[in-house]
């Protein structure tokens, strides 16, 4: 029989010869984990037994914490905007850097309320918006909380994403202001927002071809917009943004266990970002806003893509960092 305290001290031994990085935070939140209890309760339970079963399970998480599995993916959940999201080897475990992109998103739409002479407290009543790329679904099911009356959009190209954005959607009780559409980009969203078509009559979009393999879109006459008009008033995204050279200089948690089409965008790691934002500037209402993660040296490429008479009142914002980390634009 071990104790809380000999187990925890042992873990924590293991992750750090291992070299593992927060191994304290690291060994902490897998007992946790294994014993279904909070922080509170074993700081204050030190000399509780751990039966022979327990301390077996924790020990073999440790063992694969040490051979690089991200800690998510032992314990299956990621905290992002205050809220628990199920997290799978199959999507990108959210990031603190994004909640910069729900904080930009917001006061953007605040401004633009307010710039209309509306003072009463943001709902989302109306609005029409769309998180490309969803994985975890973190992005819309954060806005979705946020804006309690507005209809959302989460397209994503990998089914298996979207099938944990939607378990996401319904943990969080959003699922019902929510399609989720298996699609490149936004090609599954124009005719649905358009149609104002309900949840209840979308099924499974099927993925279009990766970006690269069809030729640019123009905005005027694009394939995604030939028939309906302009309806979404956000569009959000944190694309994959990484460089495929990059690839050897990410810690091994990223490199080997998230999925590579969650990470990266092409041979620079921007190539995404052009169709991305011709195809919102074909999908956005006039004074709608398009709010971009960035990588750490996307914004040299990004910056330039979006310009007048296209876009209007960019500004970027930098994560606690520095890094530029989320660019905001508006269509004109
Ligand atoms: C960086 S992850 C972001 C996931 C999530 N939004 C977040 O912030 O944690 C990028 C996501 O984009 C998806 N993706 C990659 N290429 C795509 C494409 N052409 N169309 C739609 N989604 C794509 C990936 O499957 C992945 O889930």
């Amino acid at each position: 029989m071990t104790d809380i305290r000999g187990a925890l001290k042992q873990g924590i031994t293991e992750l750090r010869n291992a070299h593992v990085l927060s191994f304290t935070l690291a060994a902490e939140l897998l007992l946790l984990h294994v014993l279904g209890r909070d922080r509170t309760w074993i700081y204050s339970h030190p000399e509780a037994e751990i039966s022979p079963a327990d301390a077996d399970r924790f020990f073999k998480l440790i063992a694969r914490r040490a051979s690089g599995e991200p800690t998510q993916h032992l314990t299956g959940k990621q905290e992002f905007w205050g809220l628990e999201f199920e997290v799978t080897p199959e999507v990108l475990i959210p990031r603190p850097e994004t909640e910069h992109l729900i904080e930009v998103a917001l006061d953007r739409l605040v401004v633009r309320e307010l710039r209309a002479g509306r003072k009463q407290t943001l709902t989302g009543e109306g609005l029409q918006i769309a998180d490309i790329g969803t994985g975890s679904g973190c992005i819309a099911i954060a806005l979705a909380k946020e804006l309690p009356s507005a209809t959302i959009y989460a397209t994503d190209i990998s089914a298996a994403a979207i099938s944990v954005a939607r378990r996401n959607g319904a943990r969080h009780s959003v699922s019902d202001r929510i399609h989720f559409l298996e699609c490149n980009l936004l090609d599954g969203v124009l005719h649905r927002a358009a149609a104002g078509t309900n949840i209840s009559d979308v099924g499974a979009q099927h993925a279009a071809p990766l970006q690269g393999t069809a030729a640019p879109t123009a905005v005027h006459g694009s394939r995604t917009t030939d028939h309906a008009p302009p309806s979404i008033d956000l569009i959000a995204s944190n694309p994959p943004y990484i460089g495929r050279p990059e690839a050897a200089t990410l810690m091994r948690e990223v490199r080997d266990h998230e999925p590579e089409i969650a990470l990266y965008g092409g041979e620079e790691g921007y190539e995404l970002y052009a169709e991305l934002i011709t195809q919102s500037a074909a999908h956005l209402k006039p004074g709608g806003l398009l709010v971009l993660e960035l990588g750490h040296d996307s914004l040299p490429a990004v910056q330039p893509l979006l310009d007048a008479p296209i876009w209007t009142n960019v500004a970027v914002t930098n994560d606690l960092a520095g890094i530029p980390r989320v660019i905001a634009a508006e269509k004109t």
